[in-house]
């Protein structure tokens, strides 16, 4: 990726010493003689670097500091000071400087500085792009995902929402499925009718039956009064049989009948009633297998399952990753009002890396906590439970698609070494690099000093 730095200084040798050294590291530059200008300049929104002498005539460095700090935040500024001046400096970074240099200028320093600087911005730039494509993938309110899997769920719940199809909500704890049953009534004719949930796992059977058809007083020991059931609630809505799976055999055939006839009696109760109600049922059992053993019917499973959506494991779907760690980012940062701009690299190859037992429920649980631990303006695989950073510990190194060698390059030195404790000698020997190459590549991306590199 290539960035645009502005170099500020009134004194036109240092600016056009700092572009020209700048420019042979391959940075596209732009310089300006005072603060006016270059807060000009800088509007033009096309600058990822500044960096500026703090005094000169008219916008002082630290007016304009201040400036794109406000109306540019992800933009990091490097800030210059003369020799004996340094408490300028200090306030600068008080004042969200991301670093400074005294004059005279070492250009080693001031290279690794700028170095780190950028891949600040570039994470800050990634975190941006990844959140400009949730506002595009937000099919349906807090419903995301990008991968082709589900794409294509969205698209089956835009087909069959409007229609009166019972479905069958199939996939692992955590996956989504009541987000999908939400979706569903959502986007139905139903929408302004009731949405009722049915938790069936939740309820011992004789509950569970007066539960969905009521009850009528008297009916057994403690229906001291008529109760209407959840199908009654539902009329002219969608009801939702969440874990239909682990329903008895006796309710099973209950089920069938409204799902046959549309009509049913109270518990305790002679008159028949009709209702009109969409049903859509979720499980996390096969309840192929459970027809086998004789637990589930076979023909209410035929009933139900008109229209099957089977939602996969987040393991299956791993492109969808990026997309939620970042949606649920951004929702417990504003919820614990804190400022986080992205997630570092090794943090989301391990993110990548991990299997996900729980899902996305698992993955969302995750980010929160790691919200919350964040000490710094990203997030770190520190941040992260110790179950997710073991992934990253792994013998395997995850390589997104499509990335550049140099990238890629950088990961799996990095892997590498934090697989190897940080011996850099024992990472240099398995990579069959030389020492010193492996010290100059990690001082070119900030991750040691440059004069750990030299020794
Ligand atoms: N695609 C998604 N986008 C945003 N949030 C999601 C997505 N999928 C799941 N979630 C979130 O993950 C959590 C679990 O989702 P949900 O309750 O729908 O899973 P489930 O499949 O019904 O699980 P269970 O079988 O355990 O009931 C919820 O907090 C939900 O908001
Ligand atoms: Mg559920």
């Amino acid at each position: 990726m290539k960035f645009k730095l502005l170099v500020v200084d009134d004194e036109k040798n240092i600016r056009e010493g700092l572009a020209a050294a700048l420019q042979l590291e391959g940075h596209d530059v732009v310089v300006a003689a005072d603060g006016d200008e270059a807060y000009k300049r800088f509007q033009k929104g096309d600058i990822d670097l500044v960096i500026t002498d703090l005094r000169m005539p008219g916008l002082s460095g630290e007016e304009l500091l201040r400036k794109i700090n406000t109306e540019s935040p992800g933009v990091p500024v490097i800030v210059l000071t003369g020799h004996g001046t340094v408490e300028n400096a200090v306030d600068a970074m008080r004042n969200g400087a991301y670093d400074f240099l005294t004059k005279p200028l070492n250009l080693d320093r001031l290279s690794l500085l700028v170095k780190r600087a950028l891949q600040n911005r570039e994470l800050v730039l990634q975190h941006r792009r990844l959140e400009e494509e949730l506002e595009h993938n937000r099919t349906f309110e807090m419903f995301i995902g990008n991968s082709p899997a589900m794409r294509k769920i969205f698209d089956t719940i835009r087909q069959v929402a409007p229609t009166k199809a019972s479905v069958l909500i199939t996939g692992e704890s955590g996956v989504g499925k009541e987000l999908v049953a939400n979706a569903i009534h959502e986007l139905s004719p139903r929408k302004n009718k009731p949405l009722i949930k049915v938790h069936c796992a939740a309820l011992a059977a004789t509950l569970l039956e007066s539960e969905l058809f009521g009850h009528e007083k008297g009916a057994f020991t403690g229906a001291v009064g008529r109760k209407r059931g959840r199908f009654e609630l539902a009329h002219e809505g969608t009801l939702f049989l969440d874990e239909i799976g682990e329903i008895d055999q006796n309710v099973q055939i209950k089920i069938l009948r409204v799902l046959q006839e549309k009509k049913f009696e109270r518990v305790g109760g002679e008159e028949t009633l009709e209702v009109d109600v969409r049903i859509v049922a979720a499980t996390n059992r096969d309840l192929k297998a459970e027809i086998e053993k004789g637990t589930f019917r076979e023909d209410l499973y035929y009933r139900l399952n008109v229209v099957n959506i089977h939602v996969p494991a987040l393991r299956e779907r791993k492109e969808d990753i990026p997309l939620l760690a970042t949606a649920f980012l951004k929702e417990f940062a504003k919820e614990n009002n804190k400022q986080i701009d992205g997630i570092d690299p090794r943090a989301r190859t391990a993110l990548y890396g991990y299997d996900w037992p729980g899902n996305v429920r698992e993955l969302r649980n995750c980010m929160e906590s790691a919200v919350v631990l964040a000490k710094g303006s990203v997030i770190t695989l520190d941040d992260l439970p110790p179950t997710v950073r073991k992934s990253s510990e792994s013998t395997s190194i995850h390589i997104p698609l499509g990335i550049p060698l140099e990238e890629a390059e950088k990961i799996i030195i990095r892997e590498t070494l934090s697989a190897y404790k940080g011996n850099k000698s024992k990472t240099a020997e398995v990579l069959g690099i030389g020492r010193k190459t492996l010290h100059r590549k990690l001082a070119e991306w900030g991750d040691i000093s440059g004069d750990e590199a030299e020794d």
